[in-house]
């Protein structure tokens, strides 16, 4: 797929199964939080969603397995498979369950997800730019998501098609941050609960450190204030209710603003 950017890193051979070890060793000694803690922040939007819920970036899905489990959300993709209607390797012209992806696309593979929206469980999106990552998430996860190849500044939904957004780790690497925010906001319902997590330039010197040496090879962005991170959601249309740092990482979490 061209203009992967910096998903093209997750691409490579061993890397989805190295950053879910990174991640789980890294995160409380360098980056200054734990997994536990991110999914129970993730938890609290997804776990609260009456409809369709955007998960972006989903990564390998380490950390949204984690906080369905501390939501006890029941999934829709389980409702789909009591109703019969699992995912099918052909068009869906109705759409991934309402939210406008016209399909969704993994390994090749074209399928849809028909009528889970009639289910009273919220479909959960799963969305990464990488193939690689989405089909870690994919046996991770199973029938708990519906997987959506697709680059976070054009993402392929309908305006206003979900009731909560979570956007885990990404907006350090995105390269159009603002970009991004903006997609977050266009396609969250107004008023939606909305939480992003990302690396901000403070916290410990080892993680200050990590990130300017990632930064130098285009890794990730350069780092950010908190108060950088902040501007761009709100300019999105993002209204912020909390902002906490947790070591490097920035919990926000707010709403999109009402029409
Ligand atoms: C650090 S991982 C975070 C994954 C997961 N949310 C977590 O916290 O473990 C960043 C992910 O962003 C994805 N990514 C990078 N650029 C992207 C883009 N423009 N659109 C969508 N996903 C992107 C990468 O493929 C990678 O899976």
């Amino acid at each position: 797929m061209p203009g992967m950017g910096r998903a093209a890193n997750f691409e490579r051979p061993f890397v989805p199964a190295l950053y879910d070890l990174d991640v789980r060793v890294t995160s409380r000694l360098v980056w200054g939080t734990s997994v536990a803690e991110q999914a129970r922040f993730a938890a609290a939007v997804i776990g609260g969603a009456t409809g369709p819920v955007l998960e972006v970036p989903v990564g390998t899905g380490l950390v949204t397995r984690k906080a369905l489990r501390a939501s006890g959300r029941r999934s829709a993709g389980s409702a789909a498979r009591l109703a019969g209607c699992r995912e099918r390797r052909s068009g869906d012209p109705e759409g991934a369950a309402g939210v406008g992806a016209p399909v969704h696309r993994l390994s090749g593979a074209v399928g849809g997800v028909r009528r889970a929206a009639a289910s009273d469980a919220p479909l959960l999106v799963a969305v990464d730019l990488s193939a690689a990552v989405l089909r870690r998430a994919r046996r991770r996860l199973g029938d708990q998501a519906v997987y959506v190849r697709a680059d976070v500044a054009h993402l392929p939904f309908r305006a206003e098609a979900f009731h909560a957004v979570h956007s885990g780790n990404g907006f350090h690497l995105f390269p159009e941050p603002a970009a991004a925010a903006t997609e977050l906001a266009r396609t969250a319902r107004p008023d939606s609960p909305v939480a992003i997590t990302t690396w901000t330039d403070q916290g410990r010197w080892l993680a200050r450190r990590v990130q300017r040496l990632l930064a130098r090879v285009d890794a990730v962005n350069r780092p950010r204030s908190a108060a950088e991170h902040i501007r761009t959601f709100a300019e999105a249309g993002l209204r912020q209710q909390s902002a906490q740092l947790g070591g490097t990482v920035l919990r926000w979490s707010g709403r999109r603003a009402p029409n």
